[in-house]
């Protein structure tokens, strides 16, 4: 049996739901900012619980524009994760600034201990990322941000509609960005994102740092790039968006099932309140991570890891020498990212777990 990590095919009923919006789309023909975005805006922030939405091109240039649009720049530093996607430190650095990586907790998301010690009169702004999905300690995080006069900006490119006892993602900080690239839980079939915050005046700047740092189109405010959402992508976004709860209920009844049948043999990112994680990713932690990759490979079963090597070591980081980061080494090389995918059927996962089990002798 083939179980493929993850599965961008679109059938029908929902196929033919996309074409109806880009029809539409067409029909009224405003392809560049057109009604869907406001519509998707709308909707993105109300998820989120704040007042704006700004549609973007990508959660790269929600990051971007968001630390642009707080006047975060040269000579200053962000403390983030050492684990995340690379676009979280890029943002940082591409915007001029500093990013200070710190270690996390056994979940894979920031350690809040972590923080204060990364703080210095430079530091301006806490970029948590909501990892695999599963929220941050965000009460924590924005304790110890209120105690140093930071701004926090939430990374919520993996955690759309995710939420914990304390609020929901994008809910917590001066602005929080989305991802809504192809492969995210709410998806495009291209790149798409946008940014959520509550403060009308930072709502402004946003939309001018959107398209060329023009207001109305016309007179440059500030030199800023084309960083639109297209319209035919939000009208997708729409559709996709109907289906979104249905989608999370069936990628968390996934992760259940590996909860119970992997209990033997794995510890998991998802281990204690899983109410709010839309699971993104599903990761687990096991001996011979390695060797267990390459069985699953045999077995036809496609795993992940989870964004390896850990930020302030890619390349373009390296030279700075930064670390260690003992807790996310250590989790990185025992974690392995399995299928959990909405379109996997019951049969797929048990077949998953099973061929785990089978590895461990269990
Ligand atoms: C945590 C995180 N931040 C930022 C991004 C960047 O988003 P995009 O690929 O839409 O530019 C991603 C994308 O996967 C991500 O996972």
């Amino acid at each position: 049996m083939k179980v493929p990590y993850l599965d961008l095919r679109v059938f029908e009923p929902l196929k033919s739901e996309l074409l109806e919006a880009v029809a539409t789309v067409f029909d009224h023909g405003r392809i560049l900012l057109g009604p869907e975005v406001d519509t998707f805006e709308a909707a993105v922030a109300d998820k989120a619980g704040v007042a704006h939405g700004i549609g973007v091109d990508s959660g790269s240039s929600a990051l971007l524009l968001a630390l642009r649009g707080l006047g975060i720049g040269p000579g200053d530093e962000v403390i983030t994760t050492c684990l995340s996607w690379i676009a979280t430190a890029n943002a940082i650095t591409m915007a001029g600034a500093t990013p200070v990586f710190v270690d996390v907790r056994d979940d894979l998301n920031m350690d809040p201990a972590a923080i204060a010690p990364a703080v210095t009169e430079r530091t301006k702004a806490i970029i948590p990322v909501h990892f695999c999905g599963k929220m941050c300690d965000m009460k924590a995080i924005c304790k110890i941000a209120e105690e140093h006069g930071l701004t926090v900006i939430e990374d919520c490119a993996q955690a759309f509609g995710g939420h914990n006892a304390d609020g929901r993602a994008g809910s917590f900080s001066k602005v929080a960005c989305f991802s809504m690239n192809c492969m995210k839980v709410l998806h495009s079939y291209g790149e798409a994102g946008c940014i959520a915050t509550d403060d009308d005046a930072l709502a402004d700047r946003l939309r001018m740092l959107r398209y060329a740092g023009t207001i109305g189109r016309q007179d440059c405010q500030v030199p800023s790039m084309n960083h639109r959402l297209d319209t035919v992508q939000a009208a997708m976004l729409l559709v996709n968006l109907k289906r979104y709860d249905e989608i999370v209920s069936r990628r968390r009844a996934i992760a259940a099932m590996y909860n119970e049948l992997l209990s033997d043999v794995a510890a998991f990112q998802d281990a204690g309140d899983k109410d709010g994680h839309i699971y993104y990713t599903f990761s687990i932690y096991v001996d011979r991570r390695d060797e267990l990759m390459a069985f699953l490979t045999e077995k036809e079963i496609e795993t992940k890891l989870n964004h390896a090597p850990l930020m302030p070591y890619h390349a373009a980081y390296k030279a700075r020498n930064l670390g260690p980061f003992p807790n996310a080494e250590r989790l990185q090389k025992r974690a392995i990212c399995l299928p959990v995918h909405e379109k996997l059927s019951d049969e797929q996962v048990r077949y998953v777990a099973d061929c785990i089990n089978q590895f461990y002798g269990s």
